[in-house]
């Protein structure tokens, strides 16, 4: 035998031996499920589920086994589990909460405030009534699941669209502008520990939609409206497709300093061009360190709101795709930076001794503290904005009394004490000149106030 051909073949087959070494290696990292997969990030992998299918076993089988994130697909909205003013029914959410609970897997809530799906006696109503009626709706299902929620979708599809950049029109958008962030107020006194994030469709890159919403988060930060996460809904086709700016779009969102999430994905294109696509939106997520988890929009094809686009990751007899390869692939394949701690904001160990400070406009070194309020019948939230005067302040008290009659049910960014109502850890500083805002919801009245401010 020619020795430079054995010698070739040798080196060959040293390669060979070389590559599958190195094939196992990565293959015995490499994590065979979604769930799993997106765990090693430091993210979730989830799906929609409707509480009818749990009985399925080739349906619950792939759910327990690749998904670790579970979106009630409509047992949460507003037709489901309030379907007569008052009178809440949780039946078929709570089977799914419990699903979730004896798998180890975690619930993202969907949706508090939507104009679709609402019962036919809130789409009757209008003005006040409808906003009260909105804001006990919201009290009552974040209530009853508070500290079961990873995240709410507490405002579902509010923006229009098309190239106007406004909000769409609905009974409650007519009830006035203020009502989203009414919404994230009361989600936010009803479950504290929940992320609280706007979600929507269409805006899954850079264009006039998704720069309103945008406009519309970047507003609620300064303003210290309660919202954690941005859900981007990216179902996607040819009439709304998979643009270059997907990962451009998420980070300027994360860049918020909100979490990004992709809520509903499905993809309806086929084949090799599906596949590429799931992988390039899970590249996109892994890339973007505040994108902490991706759910899919149903397990199978038949699963699908539109199953005849064959959209999703399993076949209608549960057979994976190569779309679920190759998302499993960029999954295993992605980067290693997990997303970062909840908190965005800094944190101060300041021991507030505050000295009181003139509360007029311009108040010296110290602080004045405004009021606006949002009143309906039989209830209120209050929001406080604390403005610095002339130089940086690292505490601050403000003095309110509410008038008797009112009764305090929530608040956020704030620490109560009677009448006294003090900065919590991450918004004592504000600089010279700036402002920084908290809310007190409360049943009754809430009057005319008249706080005063105290910096230090
Ligand atoms: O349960 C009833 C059944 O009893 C009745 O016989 C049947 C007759 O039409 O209707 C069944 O209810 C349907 C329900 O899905 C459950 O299958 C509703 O009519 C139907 O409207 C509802 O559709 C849901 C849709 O939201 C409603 O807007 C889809 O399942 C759900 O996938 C879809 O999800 C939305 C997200 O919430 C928000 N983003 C868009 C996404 C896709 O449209």
């Amino acid at each position: 035998m020619d020795r430079a051909r054995t010698g070739g073949a040798i080196a060959l087959a040293g390669a060979a031996a070389i590559a599958v070494v190195v094939g196992l290696a990565s293959s015995a990292q490499a994590a065979t499920t979604l769930g799993a997969s997106a765990a090693d990030k430091g993210r979730y992998f989830g799906t929609a589920v409707a509480a009818y299918k749990l009985s399925d076993a080739t349906y619950s089988g792939i759910l327990d086994r690749e998904f670790n994130m579970i979106t009630p697909e409509n047992e949460m909205k507003w037709d489901a589990t309030e379907p007569t003013q008052g009178q809440f029914s949780y039946g078929s959410a709570d089977q799914i909460v419990a699903h979730a609970n004896a798998h180890g897997q975690r619930m993202r809530g969907h949706a508090l405030a939507w104009y679709s799906q609402q019962p036919g006696w809130a789409q009757n109503m209008s003005g006040t009534a409808l906003r009260n009626a909105m804001v006990n709706h919201i009290t009552n299902v974040a209530g009853h699941y508070k500290g079961k929620i990873y995240a709410w979708d507490v405002v579902n599809e509010a923006f229009a669209d098309g190239g106007g950049g406004g909000r769409r029109d609905s009974n409650l958008q007519r009830t006035g502008n203020d009502w989203i962030e009414v919404a994230f107020r009361t989600a936010r006194a009803a479950d504290p520990g929940a992320k609280l994030c706007y979600n929507d469709y269409n805006t899954d890159g850079i264009n006039a939609k998704s720069t309103a919403v945008y406009t519309m988060v970047q507003d609620f930060k300064a303003r210290g409206v309660p919202i954690d996460c941005v859900g981007f809904q990216s179902h996607i086709n040819s009439g709304s497709p998979l643009t270059s700016d997907y990962q451009a779009n998420l980070q300027r969102f994360a860049d918020l300093g909100v979490d990004v999430q992709i809520t509903e994905l499905d993809i309806a294109y086929s084949g090799t061009q599906q596949a590429n696509a799931y992988a390039s939106v899970t590249k996109a997520c892994l890339a973007v360190a505040r994108c902490t988890g991706i759910t899919v929009w149903g397990i199978r094809d038949s699963d699908s709101w539109r199953s005849s686009d064959n959209p999703l990751l399993f076949d209608n007899n549960g057979n994976k795709k190569a779309a679920y390869t190759s998302t499993l692939d960029a999954l295993n394949a992605g980067g290693t930076t997990s997303p970062p701690p909840v908190s965005t904001s800094p944190s101060r160990s300041a021991s507030p001794s505050p000295s009181t400070s003139p509360s007029g406009p311009g108040g010296g070194q110290g602080c004045t503290a405004t009021t606006s309020v949002n009143q309906w019948q039989g209830g209120f939230v209050v929001t406080v904005r604390v403005t610095a005067g002339s130089a940086a302040i690292n505490a601050w008290t403000v003095g309110l009394t509410l008038p008797t009659g009112a009764t305090v049910t929530g608040t956020w960014n704030v620490t109560r004490s009677g009448n006294s109502w003090s900065n919590v850890s991450y918004n004592g500083h504000v600089n010279a000149g700036q402002y920084t805002e908290f809310g007190i919801q409360g049943t009754g009245t809430a009057g005319t106030l008249s706080p005063t401010c105290a910096g230090s």
